[in-house]
């Protein structure tokens, strides 16, 4: 109805006015299409208002019947609007909610976790095995005196270790510093330095001009023990082996000696290791071979040997009185046999996946 028309106040007028208004509220369907429905309806130019401006022209008794009429009218219009807004804002919030919602049981992106490394986390949990019993950890430099790497333990100038094709020398040649080709040297600096009796196992990296592949690399780890006491014989290397290997593999898990040579020890043996997937059942029967230890029922594992007394007497040690016995291993083909690592190249390359897939296993 155009506002500078004189407003039509009779019932059925109002009545569709009304009728109007509730229709465009229930056709809006969110609150931008009420809202125009809303200045449309009940605006200041909307019927309704000019209506309600009209009614003051009209004379007294006909103004107060239309007023009552109009005012009637008014609020249905407006409870309906009030009904509609309440209906579309509740419907837009559900629909927000719906859209906005999250998920708090989806797994995050949480800072990126680390791992010991497994060569640490093996090289602890071996340590332990032995502090356990009372001893203690010796370390040493890894560029070592070519003296305490090879003539201290009776690895005399012409042994073939001691070339450029197995050592890797310190430059310059003159200072007779080599990159530690084992961790035997700890053992001499251990008798050295500690008082008797000595108990130590010496963990860390050692160096051979090796080639790298997945079953040599040219740093690697070794894990050493030395005892000197009194009365110290081969039976209490075997039984302290045998502990170790118990400790890594299991029970059932022991060790065998095999004669070998060592300068550094005598009599020397290379020690095996019980396979630890067949047991020793292979071992005669083809019907159930094995591939870890080739159906011999054995791995090798390292050396040892009751010490030479030439290495105690270059430290000092009274040889009529105390004996000992060594042995070390690597840690690297400990962790292959342990833990199924099968390449070593994985053991240096540093990717934290091969961490994280060994996390925990020093439990
Ligand atoms: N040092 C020897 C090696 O690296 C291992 C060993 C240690 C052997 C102690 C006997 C006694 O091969």
């Amino acid at each position: 109805m155009p506002g500078d028309q004189p407003a039509d106040l009779s019932q059925t007028a109002i009545d569709a006015v009304v009728a109007d208004a509730l229709g465009a509220f229930a056709a809006a369907s969110t609150s931008a299409e009420l809202k125009e429905a809303r200045l449309a309806h009940v605006g200041e130019r909307s019927p309704l208002a000019l209506a309600n401006r009209a009614i003051g022209t009209l004379p007294g008794p006909e103004r107060k019947d239309a007023g009552q009429r109009l005012g009637a009218a008014r609020a249905a219009v407006n409870a309906a609007l009030a009904e509609r807004e309440a209906g579309i804002g509740a419907a837009e919030l559900t629909q927000r909610l719906a859209a906005e919602r999250i998920d708090v049981t989806l797994p995050v992106e949480l800072a990126p976790e680390g791992a010991p490394h497994p060569i640490t986390a093996l090289m602890d949990l071996m340590g332990d095995v032995f502090v356990a019993m009372g001893w203690e950890i010796a370390e040493g430099p890894e560029a070592e005196g070519e003296w305490l790497n090879f003539d201290a333990l009776n690895i005399g100038p012409d042994h073939p270790a001691r070339g450029t094709t197995d050592t890797l020398f310190v430059a310059p040649l003159e200072n007779h510093i080599v990159l530690r080709t084992h961790t035997s040297p700890v053992q001499i600096r251990s008798m050295l330095d500690r008082p008797l009796p000595i108990y130590v196992v010496c963990p860390g990296k050692v160096y051979r001009a090796d080639e790298f592949d997945a079953t040599h690399v040219p740093v690697f780890h070794q894990i050493e023990g030395l005892v000197v006491d009194k009365g110290i014989s081969l039976a209490h290397l075997k039984g302290t082996l045998d502990h170790l290997a118990r400790s890594m593999f299991g029970d059932g898990i022991e060790t065998r000696m095999r004669p070998h040579y060592f300068p550094f020890t005598e009599p020397s043996a290379e020690v095996d290791l019980k396979c630890f997937v067949c047991r020793g059942e292979s071992v005669g029967n083809p019907d159930a071979p094995c591939r870890t230890c080739k159906s011999q029922g054995w791995i090798e594992w390292g050396g040892c040997g009751v010490v030479n007394p030439r290495v105690l007497a270059a430290c000092g040690i009274d040889t009529d009185t105390y004996s000992g016995f060594a042995f070390g291993m690597g840690i690297e083909r400990t962790l292959m046999f342990r833990n199924n690592a099968a390449d070593m190249r994985d053991m240096v390359e540093g990717d934290v996946r091969f961490s994280r897939s060994l996390k925990g296993m020093a439990r």
